[in-house]
């Protein structure tokens, strides 16, 4: 894993967008796989930037989000497509057409499953994909369990991210407990990772992904076989390490 130290926030962001803007700026269709949550904010923000600099143009671009939860229609106010539309696609000249998120809504879960998948491997594969991580080390949303899933599936959530993602929601029953999410095996076929940490509240599981076992009871570990990963940390992230 190559770990790069920024001094903050910000600055994790700029350092991850510019990432984001040489992978299309030299494969200008490239496929770029985009993560929810509060860690990419930076990032989406740095990118706006850079695509109203003029530098880098996402007109051909394709992406594919990790993970949506199930119930929420897509104009929900938490569900992942609002989220994405309104901290990055609205802000940049990506193609709607070009924008791929899990349906929460699928009638039927299992179908709908393979069929992103196969769109993902219809596309050529993802080429460049951000992470953030959750405190229990999922990614995307695959939890911690007995062994790593393959491919993008339906997750019962846990009660540790339940309680995570409460604050955005009214309640604890108001969160949903499922989402669909692709898959650990999805996420280690993306040619080019780039996972983004900030704060103190991220530095013990940190530890864990670079230092700790490989084990899918912290599902980030397993970066650690990806042979191209970056992680972006900011110091509180990276203070154990
Ligand atoms: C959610 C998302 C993850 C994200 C995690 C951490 O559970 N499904 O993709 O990495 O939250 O969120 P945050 O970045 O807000 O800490």
């Amino acid at each position: 894993m190559n770990i790069i130290i920024a001094k903050d926030y910000d600055t994790l962001g700029r350092i991850a967008a510019t990432r984001f803007a040489a992978q299309v700026i030299q494969k200008p269709n490239a496929v770029l796989g985009f993560a929810t949550g509060s860690s990419p904010l930076s990032t989406y923000a740095a990118m706006i930037k850079l695509y109203r600099e003029g530098i880098v143009d996402f007109s051909k671009a394709r992406t594919f989000n990790l993970d949506e939860y199930c119930g929420l229609s897509r104009d929900h106010e938490q569900s992942y497509y609002k989220f994405m539309f309104d901290n990055l696609f609205t802000h940049i000249n990506v193609d709607p057409k070009n924008v791929h998120l899990p349906d929460g809504l699928a009638k039927d879960f299992s179908a709908h499953c393979r069929e992103y998948e196969a769109e993902i491997d219809a596309a050529g594969g993802i080429d460049l994909q951000i992470l953030g991580i959750g405190t229990n080390g999922h990614i995307g949303f695959n939890e911690p369990e007995p062994a790593f899933s393959p491919i993008t599936h339906r997750v019962a959530l846990t009660e540790n991210t339940i309680r995570d993602n409460q604050r955005f929601f009214k309640s604890f029953d108001d969160v949903p407990k499922f989402a669909l999410s692709m898959g650990i095996g999805s996420i280690m076929r993306a040619r080019s990772i780039v996972l983004v940490a900030s704060g103190k509240s991220k530095a013990e599981v940190i530890k864990g992904m670079v230092k700790g076992e490989i084990t899918p009871d912290l599902p980030a570990s397993i970066l650690q076989l990806h042979c191209d990963v970056t992680v972006v940390l900011d110091s509180a992230a990276a203070s154990l390490l």
